[in-house]
C-alpha cells in the first residue's frame, strides 16, 4: 500500500522530532550494545505525526519483528496472554490506543512489562493458584493521543515516554519533497512549500494532500507540481491557506457567531458542530491552538483575535 511505501525504515530516514531521534539514537544503541529488549516506549501527541512509523522504525533499528495491535481489539486478558506468549526474544508488540485496554487486560500487562512475566490464576475460590509463566524479553511499544489518558500505574511503567510535536513547515516541506520522489511525480520547492503550509503540522495530512494536488497536476496540468497548480488544486479540496478545512471553520464560525467568541464548553461546541468531543479535541484542537486561534480556559474555549481576522470578522464588534 503507499502509505506505507512512504513511510521511513529508519531513523537517519525521518525528518523531524528531532529530540525525540536524538534520544531515542542513543537508547537503541545502548541497549543493542548491551544484548537486551529495548524499555518500554510511550509515544504520544495527536494523531498523524508518526507514533507508528516510529514503532516500525524502532523495531527494525533493534533487528526484530513487530506484532502490531491496539487497545480495543484486545479483548480479553487471554487475547493478550497469546500474543505475549507468541513473540521471541526483543520483539516489539506495538498498542496504538493504548488508553483504550479495558482493566483485566491493563492488570495482565503490569508483571509482562515489569517482570516479563504472565500470572494465571487457575481455578476459582479457596482452591485457586497462582501460576507464573516467563515471557519473552520484549519491548511495548504503546501510543495514544494524550499522555493523561493512561492510568498512573501503566504509564509509570514505561521507562521512555516521548511527545510527538507538530511538525514545522520546512520539515513537511522536505517530507512532500521525499514523498513525490518516492510517488514519482515532479515537484518544485514552492510547489512543496504550498502543501506543505496546509498540512496543519502533519505528515500525514502533507502526504494526503500530495496524492490529491498530484491527481490535479495529472489531469488539470502538465503533471508537475509548480506553486499554481498546488495552490489550484488545493483550493479545489477547500483547505484553505493555513490548512483549514469545513469543520474547523464551522468550529470557528460558530464559537464566534453563535457563542460570542465563547466560553463554550466542549460538550456544547461537540453538539454544535456535530462533531465527537474526542475527535475535536484530539484532531482539531491541536492544531488551532497550535495556530493561536482558540484558547482553553476553565470556563471552556475562546476564539482569539487571530481567528477573527482569518474568518474576516472584526473583533471589536464581539
Ligand atoms: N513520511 C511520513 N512521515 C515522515 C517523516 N517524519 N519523515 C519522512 N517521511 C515521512
Amino acid at each position: 500500500e503507499l502509505e506505507t511505501a512512504l513511510r521511513p525504515r529508519t531513523l537517519s530516514e525521518y525528518i523531524g522530532q528531532n529530540s525525540v531521534k536524538e534520544k531515542l539514537r542513543i537508547f537503541i544503541d545502548a541497549a543493542k550494545q548491551r544484548h537486551e529488549a529495548l524499555d518500554h516506549v510511550l509515544l504520544y501527541g495527536p494523531p498523524g505525526l508518526g507514533k507508528t512509523t516510529l514503532a516500525n522504525i524502532i523495531a527494525n533499528e533493534m533487528g526484530v519483528n513487530i506484532r502490531i495491535t491496539s487497545g480495543p481489539v484486545i479483548e480479553r486478558a487471554g487475547d493478550l496472554a497469546a500474543i505475549l506468549t507468541n513473540m521471541a526474544e526483543y520483539d516489539v508488540l506495538f498498542i496504538d490506543e493504548i488508553h483504550r485496554l479495558n482493566r483485566a487486560v491493563e492488570e495482565i500487562l503490569y508483571p509482562a512489562m515489569e517482570d516479563y512475566a504472565l500470572d494465571i490464576v487457575i481455578g476459582k475460590g479457596p482452591g485457586a493458584r497462582s501460576l507464573r509463566i516467563d515471557l519473552p524479553h520484549f519491548t511495548l511499544i504503546g501510543a495514544t493521543t494524550r499522555a493523561g489518558l493512561l492510568t498512573p500505574p501503566l504509564r509509570d511503567r514505561f521507562g521512555v515516554i516521548n511527545r510527538l510535536e507538530m511538525y514545522a513547515i520546512n520539515e513537511l516541506k522536505e517530507i512532500v519533497i521525499r514523498s513525490a520522489y518516492l510517488l514519482k511525480v515532479g515537484i518544485d520547492e514552492r510547489g512543496a512549500c504550498e502543501i506543505a503550509r496546509r498540512a496543519r503540522g502533519t505528515p500525514r495530512v502533507a502526504n494526503r494532500l500530495l496524492k490529491r494536488v498530484r491527481d490535479y497536476a495529472q489531469i488539470k496540468a502538465d503533471g508537475i507540481i509548480t506553486y499554481d497548480v498546488a495552490k489550484a488544486g488545493l483550493d479545489l479540496l477547500e483547505v484553505d491557506e493555513l490548512g483549514l478545512d469545513e469543520v474547523d471553520r464551522k468550529m470557528l464560525s460558530i464559537m464566534i457567531d453563535k457563542f460570542g467568541g465563547g466560553p463554550v464548553g466542549l460538550d456544547t461546541l461537540s453538539a454544535a458542530v456535530n462533531e465527537q468531543a474526542d475527535t475535536i479535541e484530539d484532531v482539531y484542537e491541536p492544531y488551532l491552538l497550535q495556530l493561536g486561534f482558540i484558547d482553553r480556559t476553565p470556563r471552556g474555549r475562546i476564539a482569539t483575535r487571530l481567528a477573527y481576522e482569518h474568518m474576516g470578522i472584526p473583533f471589536e464588534d464581539r
